[in-house]
């Protein structure tokens, strides 16, 4: 068994030599290539600290509360608190994020901390699978069964977990939650499948949102495919975790990203903006190490299928199990799409980037024209903007989290709002 891993890992390996050429490619310029200094850098120090480590270091208060789902996950939440009269938000992290990507852009510019400063109760959420999820009440981590889910398991039941959880503890609804990437493709299943757990949300902001994505112009398209393609190897080597650690960090050593040999501009190349957009104007290559110290992080293999799929489909549907199973399932040979006619009615804001090499502006059209109730649709004013950028770009606080933050302010901060 260790024997068919170990070849496995190796065929892996040299996919993603091929990804590592292809992505380079051959009439790149000569780089500057930066070696490491890594030993001397003065953020070194913050590398390995956990999310409340992080943040007690920009100097706020912090907490650790668990959720368990009802299908037995047991989830992490931190939290900034905020005083007693305060509102709730929470922030939903994309895949092969957790919710250090919330405050990688640090005080006074991480959306979490200006939320924080300006009166807010802080809460980051953490899905299961990801960095701190990795429990359940009777599954190991190393089981199969633990990484049977994707988004949609995730939205119908991480997302009502927590809500129920915050907005029991706070007595009121939650006044916003912010999505990211996946983060929103996970509320739109609670939206539509559970609207009852969704009402209880003021507001739905969304980041770059994975509602349509058979637009996605990304070159990671076809490794997508690939990694559905083998999904049966993938089985047999990972039991359905995409990746295990050890995997991520020979892929990092291969795209220039790990810290031991380090080459910065070919890493942020690499690992962000040949995947999701050419963009280093919003890089802040200082933060690069922490970046890359801390994503990716492990996704399910179902998750991938089903992003597949949803290419493939170019609709929100459940996961498609081949036509016996569905008729298990569903008892359809399709699976049935998300009934967008009973989705929530909740104030929804949508944020986007035109050069977000991931959500396309065409498939944000169509999410827009099936929600009920937008009030605010905006590209981003800067040409280059990338799927990561919403949570890294170092001027997203100017050209995005202002008007976030405005829009939670003006129009629903007095409690007057019925949904
Ligand atoms: C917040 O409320 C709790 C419980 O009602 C109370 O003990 C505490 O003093 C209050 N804190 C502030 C800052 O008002
Ligand atoms: C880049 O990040 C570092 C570390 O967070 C910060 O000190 C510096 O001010 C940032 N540079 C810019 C241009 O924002
Ligand atoms: C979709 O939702 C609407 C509104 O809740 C309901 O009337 C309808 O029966 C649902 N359709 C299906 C196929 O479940």
């Amino acid at each position: 068994m260790d024997g068919i891993r170990l070849i496995g890992f190796m065929c892996l390996l040299s996919f993603c030599g091929c990804l590592d050429g292809a992505i380079i490619g051959p009439n790149e310029p000569v780089e500057q290539i930066i070696q490491s200094t890594w030993n001397n850098l003065e953020l070194n120090s913050d590398l390995d600290l956990t999310t409340p480590e992080i943040i007690e270091k920009a100097g706020y208060s912090t907490e650790t509360h668990t959720v368990i789902t009802e299908d037995g996950y047991i989830l992490t939440l931190h939290r900034i608190p905020g005083g007693n009269g305060s509102l709730p938000v929470l922030l939903v992290h994309g895949s092969f994020n957790d919710d250090s990507v919330w405050i990688t852009l640090g005080k006074g510019k991480a959306l979490a901390y200006l939320l924080a400063d300006q009166g807010y109760d802080v809460w980051l959420a953490n899905m299961r699978g990801t960095t701190y999820s990795k429990k359940h009440i009777t599954l190991s981590s190393s089981d199969w069964k633990f990484w049977d889910f994707s988004f949609h398991e995730e939205g119908m039941y991480d997302v009502p977990a927590m809500i129920t959880y915050i907005t029991n503890m706070r007595s009121q609804p939650l006044h916003a939650y912010i999505g990211h990437s996946m983060g929103t493709s996970s509320f739109y299943v609670t939206a539509t499948e559970r609207p009852k757990f969704a009402r209880m949300v003021k507001m739905m902001i969304n980041f770059g949102p994975a509602v349509f994505i058979n637009h996605m112009r990304s070159p990671l398209r076809p490794v997508l495919y690939l990694i559905k393609e083998f999904q049966s190897l993938l089985r047999v080597l990972f039991h359905d975790e995409l990746f295990p650690q050890e995997f991520y960090n020979t892929l990092k050593t291969l795209l220039g990203c790990n810290l031991n040999f380090y080459r910065a501009e070919m890493c942020a190349k690499n690992l962000l903006f040949n995947p999701l957009g050419y963009d280093p104007e919003q890089l802040n290559l200082t933060q690069l190490p922490f970046i890359v110290s801390h994503i990716p992080v492990a996704v399910s293999l179902k998750t991938v299928i089903h992003i597949v799929q949803m290419i493939e489909s170019g609709t929100p549907r459940p996961f498609d199990y081949g036509a016996a199973k569905n008729f298990l399932v569903y008892k359809s040979v399709e699976p049935p799409e998300y009934n967008q006619s009973s989705i929530a009615n909740i104030p929804t804001a949508i944020y986007y980037g035109d050069n977000d090499l991931f959500i396309s502006p065409i498939d944000v059209k169509m999410l827009y024209d099936i929600l009920p109730n937008v009030i605010d649709m905006y590209e981003v004013p800067w040409p280059n903007f990338n799927h990561l950028d919403f949570v890294f770009g170092n001027d997203a606080p100017k050209l995005l989290y202002e008007r976030v933050l405005k829009i939670m302010k003006e129009k629903y901060s007095n409690n007057v709002l019925t949904v």
